[in-house]
């Protein structure tokens, strides 16, 4: 079936009326890839689910595109968000088509330089805050809550109804769930809306199992797995450089509901993650989203990782959108005479 977006698609499970306006930039329904040779290395079966191929390049699209269509319902002339990146990418992308004004607010110097580009080229008022994402998200929150422009971060109800798209979309696809969901956690909106994605989709009977729920957080910013807020949270993963996440209590639920846990790894072990998921199955995710794989090498190389599980990974975000930090980890392209025999040289044929 062709592409139709998440607002059709979903239609009847999503809180829409007839006064909602069925927007859409063809968000939703992306591949569920088998990593086949990851999946021989960790002896289970391994698929990512790579939403880092929305329209604006990661998972936000599927929660914007609910919360842009009800902030024209409430006849709302402009959006506000706090972003580490990819939100503020989304946002811009959906108001602009939408034709709403958009502001974002940016921890200053720490977001990646393509997410940045996005929000600008799509036409946002871009401002850097000198401080970290969660200043930036109280300041934020504090406009919506005084001046007449609506807040699209994952505070905003509708945005996590959008994102249990992806969790209905992997039940679909397999026809019922898998064993553990694996995802990188942030300001903890995306688990939540898994959770409660995955709790519908039992209560009426698209599945009989609930998957087990692991969100994975960055060594420097695990505020979840530490339990407590983190003041000046650090990761090479900026999308997640978070140390106080506002959905925080809803995402300890849904660690409880689905028998999962929360966990951590190092900046180290996320860039290995994504150049193992890159050169071995031939998919480039961003650093943040390349944590969960990171968590379950980690698991496998302390023998704790049982075999032959059905397990999804979120790809939360694109690897093109922040080249920067993986370019440091790699070779330089070697430079030659353009001549037949140097390049057969230097390439050994
Ligand atoms: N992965 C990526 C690529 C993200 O951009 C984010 C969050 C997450 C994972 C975590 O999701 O916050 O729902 O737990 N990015 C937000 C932003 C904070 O502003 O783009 P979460």
């Amino acid at each position: 079936m062709a592409r139709q977006g998440i607002l059709y698609r979903y239609e009847k499970d999503l809180p829409l009326t007839q006064a909602t306006p069925r927007i859409t930039l063809l968000e939703g329904d992306t591949p569920l890839i088998p990593l086949k040779n990851l999946s021989r290395e960790l002896d289970v079966t391994l698929w990512a689910k790579f939403d880092g191929l929305n329209p604006s390049g990661s998972f936000k699209d599927r929660g914007m595109v609910m919360a842009v269509a009800k902030a024209l319902e409430e006849k709302s002339n402009a959006v506000i968000c706090a972003s580490t990146g990819n939100t503020s990418a989304s946002a811009a992308a959906y108001a602009a088509s939408a034709g709403l004004s958009c502001f974002v607010l940016l921890p200053e110097g720490k977001v990646a330089l393509g997410k940045l580009t996005q929000a600008l080229i799509y036409g946002a008022k871009v401002v850097a805050v000198r401080g970290n994402f969660d200043e930036a998200l109280r300041l934020a929150r504090e406009l919506a809550s005084s001046k007449k422009v609506t807040l699209v971060n994952s505070l905003n109800p509708y945005r996590l109804w959008g994102q249990r798209s992806a969790a209905w979309e992997i039940c679909d696809e397999l026809s019922e769930a898998p064993d553990w969901i694996v995802l990188p956690v942030g300001n903890a909106g995306n688990i939540s809306a898994y959770a409660a994605g995955l709790e519908y989709y039992k209560e009426i009977g698209k599945i009989n199992t609930m998957p087990r729920l692991m969100g994975v957080q960055a060594e420097g910013a695990a505020p979840l797995v530490r339990g407590y807020t983190v003041e000046n949270p650090e990761t090479v993963a900026t999308a997640i450089r978070i140390g106080n996440p506002v959905n925080a209590e809803k995402a300890i639920k849904a660690i409880q509901m689905s028998c999962g846990q929360f966990a951590s790894v190092s900046d180290e072990e996320i860039l290995e993650a994504q150049r193992e998921l890159a050169s071995h199955d031939g998919v480039f995710a961003e650093p943040a989203s390349c944590a969960p794989l990171a968590f379950l090498l980690k698991l496998k190389r302390s023998g704790k990782l049982p075999q032959g599980l059905r397990i999804v990974l979120i790809l939360t975000g694109n690897g093109l959108k922040d080249p920067d930090a993986p370019l440091k980890g790699l070779p330089d392209p070697i430079a030659v005479d353009g001549t037949i025999e140097a390049l057969g040289g230097v390439l050994g044929l």
